[in-house]
């Protein structure tokens, strides 16, 4: 078949091209080692004269060209056909659907707020496990073997050697085990206590851990970090104050208590008339920590504190139940 036959029988085929099947088809019989084009070129190897050679060969390049530009067109018109077909079908003067968008949950969020803080202040976080030894969770923080300190925390006992975690205390030693001072870090994490269930008490919580080791930390450190910490989470203008109490692993130690968000230091009921709120525990950590974890004592020196993440956020959105954060009513998360 003459070439200029062949160019008028493409532009006739792709005329006739109405979908996918057809283009595929069009572009079977000419593309490809079986195709047309192919064959074309070749019959040009039995050619012997060169001019004629020449000649034809140009005539096939430009067949070749004119049919890539052909196909290419009707690519690009099938796909906007079908474009406008889909078109037909949307009313797009219907209202719009309402999307669900989903929330984080407040826990979480204040989590986050408080991982922050510290990461600003140069923090790092370290994660223990949930399922806890005795001896990282009470032997190695000082608790004496059957002292009473240890009924301070209700314990779900798993046997003799495991436990659910009661706190997130742990997390030290076994950052302290691994690693050498300076060390800054914070350790967020979930911890169980055997209580009941009422407005101030879970048996499943979430704390956060930190502790700073180097030489020549003081207990003046730990009051510069954690006033920024309650001046950065819960307000500029609200003061901190530091109680003396007792931790077996801090000494000394120290209950931390902010002006009351509500009133601001007035008294109120929120507060019960006080001006504050107990917000966590901190101390100097104890030599004996150090010893467990092969530090000399002598040489290091550093505080720690934890915080329960219910209670702070509690405190800072003026929630009177902490069921609320269990019981997952969209009423409750939606104002979050
Ligand atoms: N682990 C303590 C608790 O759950 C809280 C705590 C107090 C942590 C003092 C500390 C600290 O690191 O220094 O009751």
């Amino acid at each position: 078949m003459n070439i200029n036959e062949l160019k008028e029988q493409m532009k006739n085929e792709a005329g006739q091209i109405k979908n996918e099947i057809d283009l595929k088809n069009f572009s079977a019989k000419y593309k490809g080692n079986n195709g047309l084009i192919s064959k074309l070129f070749q019959e040009l190897k039995k050619i012997e004269n060169k001019d004629e050679k020449k000649q034809k060969g140009k005539e096939i390049n430009e067949l070749k060209q004119y049919f890539e530009e052909l196909l290419a067109e009707k690519e690009k018109f099938l796909i906007e056909k079908l474009r406008e077909e889909e078109l037909k079908n949307i009313d797009v003067s219907l209202p719009g659907y309402d999307i669900k968008k989903g929330k984080i949950h407040p826990i979480t969020q204040v989590m986050e707020e408080i991982k922050s803080i510290f990461l600003r202040m140069g923090f790092s976080i370290a994660e223990g496990p949930d399922i806890e030894k005795d001896y990282y969770n009470f032997t190695a923080l000082n608790f004496p073997h059957d002292h009473p300190a240890r009924d301070m925390h209700d314990t779900f006992k798993i046997n003799d050697e495991y436990l659910l975690r009661t706190h997130t205390s742990p997390i030290q030693v076994r950052v302290m085990e691994k690693q050498k001072p300076p060390l800054k870090i914070i350790a967020p994490g979930r911890v169980f206590r055997r209580d009941a269930i009422d407005a101030s008490h879970s048996p499943v919580f979430h704390q956060v851990e930190g502790f700073m080791v180097d030489k020549n930390i003081r207990f003046s450190d730990l009051k510069g970090v954690l006033d920024l910490f309650t001046k950065e989470f819960f307000g500029r203008e609200l003061k901190t104050r530091f109680r003396p109490s007792f931790f077996p692993f801090t000494e000394p130690s120290a209950e931390v208590d902010v002006q009351c968000v509500n009133c601001k230091g007035q008294g109120c009921s929120a507060c019960k008339q006080t001006g504050w709120l107990e917000i966590l525990g901190a101390g100097m950590i104890h030599p004996n920590v150090f010893r467990a974890v092969k530090y000399d004592p002598e040489k290091w020196t550093g505080f720690a504190f934890g915080m329960g993440v219910e209670r702070i956020a509690m405190l800072k959105y003026g929630i009177n139940d902490l069921r609320l954060f269990y019981e997952n009513d969209l009423r409750f998360l939606k104002q979050f």
